[in-house]
């Protein structure tokens, strides 16, 4: 059986490549229309909205506090235990609660490891009732 290949079928590859390469890295933002919240379960929602790839932005949304509007910041913390465990000792602070108004807080996606996401305002209430936490696992896209 002899496969031939002709300029139709070089175009389609042409503009599969094409594709492939303008969605390379993604800037999605976490919680989608909900934004960084108490109460919302982002769990959930990196299990949704994964598989997250190399170099895509996550962009945290949250309003400065304010009188109705309760403070919110965002830790990465160190490991799997932490993480679980809602424990902030020896976790690093992205952004404080003032730095999700606007565009919000932009954190890239750089390396192949677990990021153990979570806010630690409240005392550690927002992660450990709020749901406020999600681990994501970045991969390298199979193209180039
Ligand atoms: C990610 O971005 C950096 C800087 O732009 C680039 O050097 C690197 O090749 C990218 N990695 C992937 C897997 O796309």
């Amino acid at each position: 059986m002899a496969i031939t290949f002709g300029k139709g079928s070089l175009l389609l590859l042409l503009t599969l490549v094409a594709t492939l390469a303008i969605s390379q890295a993604e800037t999605i933002i976490v919680g989608g229309s909900e934004g960084w919240r108490y109460g919302y379960d982002y769990n959930d929602w990196a299990a949704k909205h994964g598989p997250f790839y190399i170099n895509d932005t996550l962009v945290f949304k949250y309003p400065p506090p304010s009188d109705t509007v309760r403070p919110h910041n965002v830790y990465l913390l160190p490991n799997l235990y932490s993480f679980l465990n809602c424990d902030f000792r020896g976790a690093t602070l992205l952004a404080g609660p003032n730095q999700g108004e606007g565009y919000g807080f932009s954190y890239v996606l750089t390396e192949v490891r677990p990021n153990y996401f979570a806010s630690g305002e409240g005392n550690g209430d927002d992660c450990k009732k709020g749901m406020m936490k999600f681990v994501a696992i970045p991969f390298y896209r199979l193209y180039p």
